[in-house]
């Protein structure tokens, strides 16, 4: 695209009522992202592109999520919801301020990408005042219409005021629309509210182009890409076709998933190169997986980084700040939280590591526990490198195991153990020589056991 300064618009003042929801719609999650966040990601970038974000009374939250995902974001309010183009209006500070072109994206369709934005930019350039998104809908029920005359736009037609012929017209308005900048408010100001709702609707826009002479043309799309959100059963669908689409990007892009259907991506994942994805993994956001990484099956990972060659699973939980070395390996049943794991660790079996630092080369065994909650605040424990933590020990935080240091299975740690030292804290064992045999003669005579 040129240097044509751009600003856009997002509408998201709507309740979402149908969502069945207390959370606002657009805050609900595809593949580990807000609505909004997807829509944010996809709308133009750089210093010459605004973004203006119009958001209900009471939804901070709303403004807050906008200004995470692009601090630059302007948030205006629309106090009472008058329809689409009254909402438009909401960010008329902004609008007023100029842009070469204006957009204007709801804040529920995810699956927008940045490649229709350009296209919808494309006829601006060669003097169209309006550029509209359209598609075919297998079911247009719902949507506005498009008429279209000798393969002109000539009006927009919502669903309620329609003809039962308009209502057989299946290309329908997406809801995304790119306005000459210089024209849009005079073009959005003309808009008035004599429909069946008695909103102003954004698609009149439409015949006022037309009205002032100017031009109004229609790039489409496919209805998957502008798919959206009232309902929990549109959210899945939506989840489904991302799902689709970060399965086949990694696949492209060199990651072995054996069985991709079965895996859960989410829209922030990283790769590095020969990465490979058992079946049956579930990945939330904030997960960068290194070159030569194996994750085993039925493993669950959020808000980690997993090193290079390290192997994860079968059947492990990485939580928020799991840092895994290059070669680290977690094993089945195994749970990290709020840890960092370096270089060649090993805890293979059964394990609970939560706000640790734990040394290159170290040893966990099976069924260690870090205990890090006393019922009220959590501890740290740090085990140094090439430490040896016998199986089914306790490690009391805060707690610091030195580097070399070895400790006896089953022991319970509340000390500092010094490098190099070996830590035992169990009861010494006592053998009574002949005990068992006396036992079982014992139990024997007094409950003689039946044939066979
Ligand atoms: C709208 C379009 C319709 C299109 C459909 C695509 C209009 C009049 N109609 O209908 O042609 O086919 O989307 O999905 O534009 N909003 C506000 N403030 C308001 C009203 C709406 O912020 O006062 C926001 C909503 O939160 C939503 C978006 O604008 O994100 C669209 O509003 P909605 O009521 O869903 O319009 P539709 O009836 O779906
Ligand atoms: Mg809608």
């Amino acid at each position: 695209m040129s240097a044509r300064s751009s600003l856009t618009i997002v509408l998201a003042a709507g309740e979402g009522t149908r969502m069945q929801s207390s959370l606002p719609k657009v805050l609900h999650p595809v593949a580990g992202q807000s609505l909004l966040a997807h829509v944010l990601g996809a709308a133009p970038k750089g210093a010459d592109a605004r973004l203006a974000v119009v958001i209900g009374p009471d939804h901070k939250a709303v403004a807050d999520e906008a200004r995470r995902i692009r601090p630059d974001a302007d948030n205006f309010v629309q106090r009472e919801r008058l329809g689409t183009a009254h909402a438009v209006l909401a960010a008329r500070d902004a609008i007023v301020s100029g842009a070469d072109d204006l957009l204007v994206v709801f804040g529920d369709t995810p699956l927008i990408s940045a490649e229709t934005f350009s296209r919808l930019r494309a006829p601006l350039q060669s003097g169209a005042a309006l550029t509209v998104l359209g598609f075919r809908a297998a079911d247009p029920a719902g949507y506005g219409r498009l008429l279209v005359e000798d393969d002109r736009l000539v009006e927009i037609r919502e669903h309620a005021d329609a003809t039962p012929a308009q209502r057989a017209i299946k290309l329908c308005n997406a809801g995304v629309m790119a306005f000459d900048g210089r024209k849009a408010l005079q073009i959005i100001d003309a808009i008035g509210n004599a429909n069946s709702k008695g909103e102003y609707y954004l698609t009149d826009a439409v015949t006022v182009v037309r009205d002032l002479g100017w031009e109004a043309v229609v790039i489409e799309t496919s209805e998957d890409e502008v798919r959206g959100i009232n309902t929990k059963a549109q959210l899945a669908e939506a989840e489904h076709v991302m799902q689709a689409r970060l399965r086949k990007a990694a696949l492209e892009a060199g990651v072995t998933l054996i069985a991709p259907e079965t895996v859960y991506l989410a829209a922030d994942t990283t790769f590095g190169k020969d990465v490979t994805i058992e079946p049956f993994v579930v990945i939330g956001p904030g997960v960068t997986i290194a070159d030569g990484a194996v994750i085993h099956s039925f493993s669950h990972i959020v808000q980690a980084s997993i090193g290079r060659k390290a192997s994860v699973g079968p059947y492990a939980r990485l939580r928020p700040g799991t840092s895994l070395g290059d070669g680290a390996r977690i094993g089945n049943f195994v749970e990290v939280k709020a840890a960092t794991l370096a270089a060649g660790v090993k805890v293979n079996h059964l394990s609970y590591i939560g706000d640790a630092d734990v040394g290159a080369n170290s040893n966990i065994g099976a069924g260690t526990i870090t205990c890090n909650y006393d019922g009220f605040s959590k501890h740290k424990t740090t085990i140094g490198e090439g430490a040896f933590v016998g199986t089914n020990s306790s490690l009391v935080a805060p707690v610091k195991i030195g580097n070399g240091a070895y400790i006896g299975s089953g022991s319970v740690i509340t000390k500092d153990v010094p490098d190099d030292a070996l830590a035992v804290e169990r009861s010494p064992q006592t053998n009574r020589e002949g005990g068992a045999k006396r036992y079982r003669e014992l139990k024997t005579r007094s409950k003689k056991p039946k044939d066979g």
